[in-house]
């Protein structure tokens, strides 16, 4: 079963993709019961007729006990300017939720989606003492979908012909889009563009852009949560960038940050080392610190 703890337009859109692809029972969750079940009546018009699968509300968490995987995009309210504000709320909410999952289902694969992604990866992890390659936070593969999307509209190419984009780092200013090892149709993106900075700079601002015409963001996040999930029941593995507590790698420790890592049917199974340029190490430093920084600043 998949459960999904917060039942606002990312959850509910994550519940669709789940349901109406006939990927598994679905439970949503919300301490407004009829917000709950209000938005699984309407999602359960989506089950395909063949499907063996259905779609629940509640606001027991004990009904999260049979769940394989749950998805955490509950939100204590509405950021404007940075995803780091309401942060301390954020981590004093997240801090209880882990712990009503370790009590129900402490064998269930974690996927993060609230903002400040990869503080609240950190602290659920710390909180819930799940291994850290079930608590898997999933931002930097939108960040990434957003990477190819201005690549692809810079150079009038479709997404098709690039290969190996990857944003790493924070989901937030800091983040780094990893251009050198970036072809498009076989050649490298450096021989197409003069600098990284417009690109780099829609990549980071994307969020904002979006929010010039609608309220927030729904549908990237939403397939790219679905893309894990489906890759986790599916058991078939995925390579993707996604938030992970580092205990090493990259140089880096005590922090959680997008890495590239492959994914499959336990969670992540491996974090991979890429090559990166000067710009792009001391980039993703500098964006590990900034993270890190946050972190300690919630802590006692
Ligand atoms: C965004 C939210 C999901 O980047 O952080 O749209």
């Amino acid at each position: 079963m998949i459960s999904i703890v917060g039942s606002g337009r990312v959850g509910s859109s994550i519940a669709f993709l789940c349901v109406s692809h006939g990927l598994d029972d679905v439970l949503l969750f919300n301490p407004n019961k009829e917000k709950a079940i209000g938005e699984s009546l309407d999602v359960a018009s989506a089950i395909p007729a063949d499907s063996k699968f259905s779609i629940h509300g509640t606001d027991d968490y004990s009904e999260l006990s049979s769940s394989d995987i749950v998805v955490i995009t509950a939100s204590v309210g509405v950021y404007e300017k940075d995803r780091t504000e309401n942060m301390g709320l954020q981590v004093r909410m997240i801090k209880e939720i882990a712990q009503k999952i370790k009590q129900y289902c402490p064998s269930a694969i974690i996927l993060i989606v609230s903002n400040p992604l990869d503080v609240l990866t950190y602290f659920f992890q710390k909180e819930s003492n799940f291994s850290r390659f079930k608590v898997i936070g999933i931002a930097s593969s939108l960040d990434t979908s957003r990477f190819r999307y201005y690549i692809s509209e810079t150079l009038s190419v479709p997404q098709s012909s690039i290969s190996n984009a990857l944003v790493l780092g924070e989901h937030g200013d800091s983040m780094v889009p990893v251009f050198s090892g970036v072809k498009v149709g076989g050649n490298p993106l450096f021989s197409m563009i003069d600098t990284r900075d417009p690109i780099t700079d829609a990549v980071r601002n994307y969020w904002k852009t979006l929010r010039n015409f609608k309220s927030r963001s729904q549908f990237g996040i939403a397939k790219n949560v679905f893309d894990v999930i489906e890759s986790i029941l599916h058991k078939r593995e995925i390579f993707i960038p996604a938030s992970v507590v580092l205990e090493g790698e990259y140089g880096e420790n005590d922090v959680s940050m997008g890495v590239p890592v492959k994914i499959g049917r336990n969670g992540v199974s491996e974090i991979q080392k890429i090559k990166l340029d000067d710009t792009e190490s001391s980039s993703l430093k500098k964006s590990a610190e900034k993270i890190r920084n946050d972190i300690k600043s919630l802590q006692d």
